[in-house]
């Protein structure tokens, strides 16, 4: 897509057709290898399209290219028809990982600091295998199977019904005389051992490529529009967690998961209740120790709160639930060659070195890239001459044979270098000083507050590098922020450097449609493009002109704004406008302004810099404006609003009996409401405990409604 206007067909000399030809089919072939087999897309929809009918219309051309095995005449093509999409009643989340002993006793803490109880006070936890598949939510109406859908982005999956329906392992009638009206059960999908390795010898017999693990192949699998192929598959389900369940079984995650093996169910055999931390760590080593035997991937074990009462006071953060945590198995190592050292440039201008690497398998996934963090990393060194990693080899080359370690789902890094293999001629590595996008100057700042180098070189380019413009816009459109579909980096890359359409900041993306219609519509001409395509993707725009607050907020990309930060944020100020004035106005120490802003809770001093440092830019004003026409933010969940405290800014002080500090904050918070630090005239609510010192007298001074613990559930409505 990124290659210029193909000639027209009428054009190519039979050499040049023959050329294409064999370049079009190889690239179709991989695509659908990538497709079919791997589950794995290259590419999306719109440049498959393009990509067959071209290969189509040279085949029309020059007959004599058409050959029996030729790619164009077969029926493994992308299916036309999608999965429909299934919006998730309740979201369908992620968990936070431990990769140690101590950060299980600090989750374990966590909870009782959260639940404000003593650590002798024991909290039942269970803790079960972490299963290597894919989720999947079973809605059951009547104790019968009305939909399945896979996870998706958390919000949003596949209606995946009729796959689901193949499985043996999911009952299609819930059995037992405790069966509610309604229940989402959620668990994993996964294939064992054997029948991967059955499944891949069938694809080798029939010449197709073999699925890299069990994993993907039962995504694969499950993800098959012709579901004949599911059936053929033979899924397995572990049920471990639900959705909607308004009449719950039971009131511990034990007791529920009890209950999804009366309805029919297989709930795990391995899963148990521990009451310590020494416990749960206990579990882990025998669950451990059996991995290699089960017959089936794992790859951690997941411990929750047991009592459900305590999971609903815990809450989440983000997209994980404050009440469960995966303690994710060591990381696996390859060793193998690094064959070369780029630099990518980041949307806040890190230049970031990743390794190329000679292809290795780690833990049955093929590696080819992994991050080599920073420049310091490379050297050994950090910047004021200490060693990063303590008893290894000082720096990292071009040629060096390394070791690679993968946990995970996370980015691959290379570790540790055998010296003994240096070639001889093999350098030190020279970091860039200057990007390689733009060729502006690249700087380590100096952190204020730590008196150190920063260890990321950056772009000094800002807005005139190109890199870090497309970067921007390509977060701008992801899948936590504005989620635009259709839109993806490829498609951000094309357009930023279409000279008929360009998309140089947000605001033009709003603008297409409308400069597509000016130019003759011939956005569908495009390779990689087509009428449909087109039509989907400037719907897909017009779709997100009233994005929520904190997705417009994230999507700025300021710097230390993360989608915590921004939601704080939203929930804060209510309005873009009331953010943006605070932002500008809060670049005075002084201002009331900045005093708002240094209250709230979540808010420290370096996202209050990042928020005036980009607030006072003038180009960001203006690239502000013009978006601003474009696109209208809505203020945070409608919930929020209704409740009765959305909006108030509220202190809690002195003593709380029935929650704890920060129990109090999560709870005000997601009702809509500000938690601030302090009180001044501003604070709506003073929640004083016993005990309560300066900060009631504060509140009588300003004439701040002051009211006790039981009053605030009063309020709340329990
Ligand atoms: S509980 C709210 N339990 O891990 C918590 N998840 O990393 C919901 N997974 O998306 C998840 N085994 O696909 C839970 N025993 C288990 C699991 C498990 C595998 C997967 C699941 C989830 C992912 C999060």
């Amino acid at each position: 897509m990124s290659e210029s206007e193909p000639n027209p067909i009428a054009e190519l000399t039979p050499r040049k057709a023959r050329l294409e030809h064999k370049r079009l089919a190889a690239a179709v072939e991989a695509a659908d290898i990538a497709y079919h087999q791997n589950d794995a897309p290259t590419m999306d929809d719109a440049a498959y399209d393009a990509l067959r009918r071209r290969l189509v219309a040279i085949e029309e051309a020059f007959p004599e290219l058409k050959t029996a095995g030729s790619v164009s005449g077969k029926v493994g093509a992308r299916p036309a028809g999608k999965f429909a999409k299934i919006r998730h009643r309740v979201p369908m989340l992620s968990l936070d990982n431990a990769f140690s002993d101590e950060a299980v006793a600090e989750f374990v803490q966590r909870v009782h600091r959260f639940l404000g109880r003593r650590d002798e006070e024991p909290i039942a936890f269970t803790a079960e295998p972490k299963i290597d598949g894919l989720s999947l939510s079973l809605r059951y109406e009547k104790g019968a199977l009305v939909h399945a859908a896979t996870r998706g982005d958390g919000e949003e999956g596949e209606d995946v019904t009729i796959n689901a329906r193949t499985i043996a392992e999911i009952p299609q009638t819930l059995a037992g005389d405790d069966v509610p009206e309604i229940a989402e059960v959620r668990g994993e999908v996964y294939l064992g051992h054997a029948d991967f390795a059955g499944i891949n010898e069938r694809q080798r017999e029939k010449g197709l490529t073999e699925f890299a693990n069990p994993r993907n192949a039962a995504a694969g699998s499950l993800r098959q529009l012709d579901a004949t192929i599911t059936a053929s598959r033979p899924l397995r389900f572990f049920a471990y967690a639900w959705g909607e369940l308004p009449e719950k079984p039971a009131a511990t995650q034990f007791g529920v998961v009890e209950a999804f093996a009366r309805w029919g169910f297989r709930t795990n055999p391995l899963m148990a209740r521990c009451d310590t931390t020494e416990a749960l760590l206990a579990r882990y080593r025998l669950i451990e120790s059996r991995r290699a035997s089960l017959g089936y991937d794992i790859d951690g074990v997941v411990y929750k709160v047991d009592d459900l009462a305590l999971q609903a006071r815990l809450g989440f953060v983000s997209r994980a639930p404050r009440w469960a945590i995966a303690h994710k198995f060591p990381a696996e190592l390859a060793t193998t060659v690094l064959e070369a050292i780029e630099i990518q440039v980041g949307r806040t201008g890190a230049l970031s070195p990743v390794a190329r690497l000679k292809p290795v398998t780690v833990g049955g996934v093929v590696v080819t890239n992994a991050t080599l963090h920073n420049e310091d990393y490379i050297r050994g060194f950090d910047s004021k001459g200490e060693r990063i990693r303590s008893g290894e080899p000082p720096d990292i080359r071009v040629g060096d044979t390394v070791t690679v370690k993968r946990a995970g789902d996370v980015i691959p890094r290379v570790e540790a270098v055998d010296l003994a293999k240096r070639p001889a001629d093999a350098a030190p590595y020279a970091f860039p000083t200057l990007c390689p996008a733009c060729g502006s100057h690249a700087t380590r700042e100096m952190n204020p507050r730590s008196g150190k180098e920063d260890a990321v070189r950056r772009c000094t380019g800002g807005l005139i590098c190109p890199a870090q413009a497309v970067e921007r816009l390509k977060h701008f459109v992801s899948r936590d922020a504005m989620d635009i579909d259709g839109l993806g980096d490829k498609q951000i890359e094309f357009f930023h450097a279409d000279p008929e359409l360009p998309v140089k900041e947000p605001a033009d993306i709003f603008t297409l449609a409308k400069r597509d219609q000016e130019n003759f519509k011939k956005l569908k001409d495009k390779e990689g493009f087509g009428a449909q395509s087109v039509a989907k993707l400037f719907a897909a725009i017009e779709d997100r002109r009233t994005p929520p607050l904190n997705r417009f907020i994230f999507g700025l990309g300021i710097r230390h704004i993360g989608e915590t930060t921004a939601r704080l944020l939203a929930r804060h100020y209510g309005s873009f406008e009331a953010l943006r004035a605070a932002g500008l106005a809060a670049a005075d120490p002084a201002s009331p302004e900045r005093q708002e802003l240094d209250a709230i809770d979540g808010v420290g001093p370096t996202v209050v810099e990042a928020l005036t440092e980009f607030f006072g830019e003038p180009h960001n004003q203006e690239l502000l404006d013009r978006l601003l026409v474009q696109v209208t933010p809505q203020p945070l969940e409608a919930v929020a609003s209704a409740s009765p405290v959305a909006g108030k800014i509220v202190v809690f002080t002195g003593a709380l009996e029935r929650m704890t500090r920060d129990e109090a904050k999560a709870m005000a918070e997601r009702l809509g409401a500000k938690v601030a630090g302090s009180v001044s005239s501003k604070t709506d609510l003073l929640v004083a405990g016993p005990g309560a010192g300066s900060k009631l007298k504060d509140a009588q001074k300003h004439g701040v409604e002051v009211i006790d613990e039981a009053g605030w559930f009063d309020l709340v409505g329990g």
